[in-house]
């Protein structure tokens, strides 16, 4: 398929110029479609026949190992979650911190981290890594490494900007746990969830799978004891018994279309659109605050009300959204096209 073709499968991009997958990705038509069969199965089957049940396992053990092949670890260290946030409080919560603890996050971290690391009781320390050049940024999380630091959470890219956090350097060189929040980065570019200890993702941004679907990696299941546990506690195995939540069937089947569905050049065109994203921004004279070569997001600001300015780019079908500090933010997957981005700047220079 070339990406032409791949953009004829997501309707939303018939008419929208959809730069929002840091916040939900597009649909597939073909993704959409497997989520309505299984709930026309349901409603036709019974959601507690036994065929269903088994069916639902089966669903559950295919996007597994499908998500293991994407981030490149084996099936058994995959736990099926509901989403990031998900799964980064199993592992918070699971450490059993307190107050003579210590945890360093970032200064470009989303609550997903945040605040399950301020409720857990520890001391949070914060680098400061934001718009700072990479070799930076591994220091800055080194430094606030102390011998109570029991974990350091920090995201693969960060929602802010787009800037790629060199994870496994902080890993090896640290040489304490790390948790990463892979929000901004699973399915946007590559990942070795096996350089780490804890890496939490989602479904339904860059994989264009259904809400609430996720999954949390874990290189060793028995180093979490979470005070929350259900069914999985009594009857998984390894890191399933750390289940708490099951995303439905429907779910389950239009996260595995959506895997199945992504081109083999999605992270070179990813890339390749981010960075045309950010020259076109630039050459418009914004402000531009994501440096060259990082991740799929791409950051700026405009005079005026940030939310404003949203809203006047959603008058003409442009999707973008604004950030918490006031900057704007545009997702660039390997579904968007030169037109989306000269839609964009268009808006930009409208509004
Ligand atoms: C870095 C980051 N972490 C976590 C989240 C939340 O993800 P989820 O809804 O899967 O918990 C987001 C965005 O919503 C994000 O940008």
């Amino acid at each position: 398929v070339t990406p032409d073709e791949v953009r004829a499968a997501y309707p939303v991009l018939d008419r929208h110029a959809y730069l929002n997958a840091g916040s939900v990705g597009p649909l597939s038509r073909r993704s959409h479609q497997a989520t309505v069969e299984w709930a026309e199965r349901g409603l036709r089957e019974g959601r507690g026949s036994r065929r269903f049940f088994e069916a639902a396992t089966e669903l559950r053990a295919s996007l597994r190992a499908a998500i293991a092949r994407l981030v490149g670890v084996p099936t058994d260290r995959v736990l099926l979650t509901t989403s990031t946030t998900d799964g980064c409080n199993l592992v918070v919560t699971g450490l059993r911190l307190g107050p003579e603890d210590e945890v360093v996050i970032t200064d470009g971290e989303h609550p997903a981290i945040e605040e399950p690391v301020a409720a857990s009781g520890a001391r949070v320390r914060v680098a400061r890594v934001l718009g700072r050049p990479r070799d930076e940024v591994l220091h800055a999380v080194l430094g606030e490494v102390t011998p109570r630091t029991r974990l350091i959470a920090l995201s693969h890219v960060l929602w802010y900007n787009g800037q790629v956090m060199p994870v496994a350097e902080i890993r090896r060189a640290a040489g304490v746990p790390v948790l990463v929040d892979g929000a901004q980065s699973a399915g946007a570019i590559p990942v070795d969830a096996g350089a780490v200890d804890f890496y939490a993702l989602p479904g339904q941004k860059w994989l264009c799978g259904p809400e609430l679907t996720g999954a949390l990696v874990v290189a060793d299941g028995a180093s979490l004891d979470p005070p929350v546990a259900g069914y999985g506690r009594r009857m998984g195995e390894g890191v399933e018994r750390l289940a708490v939540s099951y995303p439905p069937a429907p779910s389950l089947a239009g996260l595995i279309a959506a895997l199945e569905e992504r081109p083999p050049w999605a992270f070179e065109r990813a890339a390749e659109m981010a960075r045309r994203c950010r020259e076109a921004l630039l050459d418009a004279g914004l402000d531009v605050c994501t440096p060259a070569g990082e991740a799929t997001l791409v950051a700026f600001t405009v005079p005026g009300d940030p939310a404003e300015t949203v809203s006047r780019c959603l008058e003409r079908d442009v999707v973008i959204r604004s950030l918490p500090n006031g900057w704007l933010r545009a997702s660039c997957g390997w579904w968007t096209s030169d037109g989306d981005v000269d839609r964009l700047v268009g808006a930009l220079r409208e509004a």
